[in-house]
């Protein structure tokens, strides 16, 4: 296990606190012993222990949240970097170290900037950089988490109608990622590094579909559907046809090349990342 930083922040302001990932970065500090100061907008919140208001479009509200703590792990939930500048600006003037949780759509093209089109990950990514400040982005492939949109099909009919059941997907569990956001907080030896983080292994999606009906009790099955009529049930939900194009291209090519796995969870924590059988175990009552 890598040794605990001698200046091993006191106090880490988390945005994002009770959201699908800061939620367990919380938790997960809180229990190797490191003080949380969460940030929310929400005022009910706010008055819960440890939490503080503000405002990630706010830069004064996130000043004041950032003032006395030492490192940050940053969330950026919108699909511009409009305000990021002044977001960046706001934490790294009372931060000595930021931990970002971009995502693997950013690539590193030597003497390029990274590229990511469509999504703002890269640009937050080159503010923190510039900043100066001491930093860790972590680009995690896809959420086990994203399972989720499949609750209702899985509840009601024990069928999920899609495209792309041969599409292997390299679902990561929350957890893992919150494990290496704490250690970039904490530890040494985290500073520049871009962790691409992945689970174990690449499920095709109808059996990511089966292994969540194993766990809740009720076997489930994947359906297929032609990639149009997929495609016109994402644009009746309101997706701009450029990002549903993109994203059914990614699933076609994911058919004949399952995405490949990582072992950084491994590297950085010591432990292997769980497998979707143990995220779908624990997450069984939210299908059934
Ligand atoms: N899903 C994936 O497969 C995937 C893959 C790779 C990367 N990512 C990246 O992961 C990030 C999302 O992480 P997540 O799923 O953990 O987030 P999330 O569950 O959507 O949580 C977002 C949190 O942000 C807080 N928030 C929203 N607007 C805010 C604002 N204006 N100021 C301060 N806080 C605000 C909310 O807290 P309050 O309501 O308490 O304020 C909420 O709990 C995105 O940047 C996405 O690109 C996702």
């Amino acid at each position: 296990m890598t040794p605990k930083r001698t200046d091993a922040p006191s106090t880490v302001l988390v945005v994002g606190a009770a959201g699908t990932v800061g939620r367990h970065v919380a938790l997960q500090l809180t229990a190797s012993g490191t003080r949380v100061r969460a940030l929310t907008r929400q005022p009910d919140r706010a008055r819960q222990p440890r939490y503080v208001q503000g405002d990630l479009l706010d830069p004064a509200s996130l000043e004041a949240a950032a003032h006395g703590t030492d490192a940050a792990f940053l969330v950026w939930p919108f699909a511009t970097a409009e305000g990021a500048a002044g977001a960046v600006k706001a934490l790294t003037g009372h931060v000595g170290r930021v931990v970002y949780l971009s995502s693997a759509a950013v690539r590193d093209v030597p003497g390029q900037r990274s590229e990511s089109p469509g999504r703002p990950d890269a640009e937050i990514e080159e503010l923190i950089a510039a900043s100066g400040v001491r930093h860790t982005f972590l680009r995690p492939h896809g959420f086990a988490a994203n399972t989720l949109r499949w609750a209702e099909e899985i509840r009601t009919e024990a069928v999920v109608r899609g495209f792309g059941g041969a599409a292997g997907l390299n679902l990561i569990d929350e957890r893992d990622i919150a494990a290496v956001a704490v250690r970039a907080l904490v530890e040494d030896g985290h500073d520049g590094a871009r962790y691409v983080l992945t689970g174990p292994e690449s499920p095709a999606q109808a059996e990511q579909v089966r292994i969540i009906g194993e766990a809740v009790g009720r076997p489930a099955r994947w359906e297929e559907i032609p990639r149009e009529a997929a495609r016109h049930r994402m644009l009746d939900t309101g997706w701009p046809p450029a990002i549903v194009d993109g994203a059914l291209d990614f699933i076609h090519a994911r058919i004949a090349a399952p995405e490949p796995v990582t072992t950084t969870v491994q590297d950085v924590t010591g432990h292997p990342p769980r497998p979707l059988q143990a995220w779908a175990a624990d997450h069984a009552a939210l299908f059934r």
